[in-house]
């Protein structure tokens, strides 16, 4: 997402430079397996197909996790307990932790995104709804450093990052990223993670619900082509690419990549690469968990007392783990 940082909100993280983004994109377009980062799939569009795909009939992670918090309410509050600071990562319309609020009542919320925008006119409806909640927004890239303020108070707080958005992440990365989590929560404080993480499953589902017979999700990374346009003064075609969505059994991950349909010479400010036809840029990789496999990866980044639930295929699961 290009972030517009206008608005009030605390900013703990200095946004890259253009020169710093332009860098980065052209080291990707020019590797030896081309790659480009999938958070530059999240452009205003980008935000609006993601979306719409949560709306696909194929893509079944956002009903699946919204049914699994529905059915397990009761025992997920009991769990993880009344009166949290709920610090929402990736918070975006802040719609699935709004859900949460009559279950956990939380002491205070914040949400944090790298899109100001975004957040800006969420937070502004939830304090008029909700305004016995303190509510403290922060503009940050938190993939990469967590930083919180001082206004973010260090009692009970609780991480929750919903909608399998630490698949996004490579192993270690997703490691190294919860390990974050467990440092900003105090020793012996009743602190946690509440995380929604997808599973293994049938490869046909996989494919399917990351190549949608509409052709959203195609769209979805076609788009990121002509974000790269914008951010380098490139000039693909996303007409000359083809989307490809499909699940990688030996790696457990769904992997998205844009083909060239024909040979195709790319062009932007200061470089050019010709791709030759079927030569593919890598965007995303969306890794899927066992359970086994979600209770080692918390007790190596500290965490403990790991409690699940899931639907009833067991396509996904909901996950809090204590801070140990
Ligand atoms: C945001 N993230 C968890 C989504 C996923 O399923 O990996 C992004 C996405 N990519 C294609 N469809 C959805």
């Amino acid at each position: 997402m290009a972030p517009q940082l206008a608005h009030a909100l605390p900013q703990t993280w200095q946004a890259p430079s253009e020169s710093a983004i332009r860098d980065e994109l052209e080291a990707g377009l020019m590797a030896p397996q081309a790659a480009v980062s999938p958070k530059y799939l999240y452009d205003a569009l980008g935000s609006k197909l993601f979306e719409a795909i949560c709306e696909l009939p194929e893509y079944y992670p956002t009903r699946t996790e919204a049914g699994i918090f529905e059915t397990h309410a009761a025992s997920i509050a009991a769990t993880v307990g009344q009166g949290v600071t709920l610090i929402d990562l990736g918070a975006g319309n802040c719609a699935k932790a709004a859900r949460l609020f009559p279950l956990l009542q939380p002491r205070q919320y914040v949400p944090v995104d790298i899109s100001a925008d975004f957040l800006h006119d969420a937070v502004a409806n939830l304090r008029q709804k909700f305004p016995d909640i303190a509510i403290d927004a922060i503009a940050q890239d938190f993939s990469s450093t967590l930083n919180l303020p001082a206004t973010v108070s260090r009692e009970r707080r609780l991480f929750f990052y919903p909608g399998s958005s630490l698949g996004n992440f490579d192993p270690d990365q997703a490691l190294q990223f919860l390990r974050r989590m467990r440092q900003a929560l105090q020793l012996g404080e009743a602190g946690g993670v509440l995380l929604g993480l997808d599973l293994v499953k049938p490869s046909a589902v996989l494919d399917a619900a990351y190549d949608d017979a509409l052709g959203v999700t195609a769209a979805f990374n076609l788009n990121l082509l002509n974000h790269v346009n914008r951010l380098l003064g490139a000039d693909f075609n996303a007409r000359h690419w083809q989307h490809l969505g499909f699940y990688n059994v030996a790696g457990q991950r769904v992997e998205m990549h844009l083909e060239a349909r024909h040979d195709v010479l790319v062009r932007w400010d200061g470089g050019h690469r010709m791709f030759r036809q079927g030569e593919r840029i890598h965007t995303e990789n969306s890794h899927k968990f066992s359970p086994e496999g979600i209770v080692d990866l918390l007790q190596r980044a500290g965490f403990g007392d790991c409690r699940m639930w899931f639907d009833p295929q067991r396509w996904f699961a909901v996950c809090h783990a204590r801070a140990r």
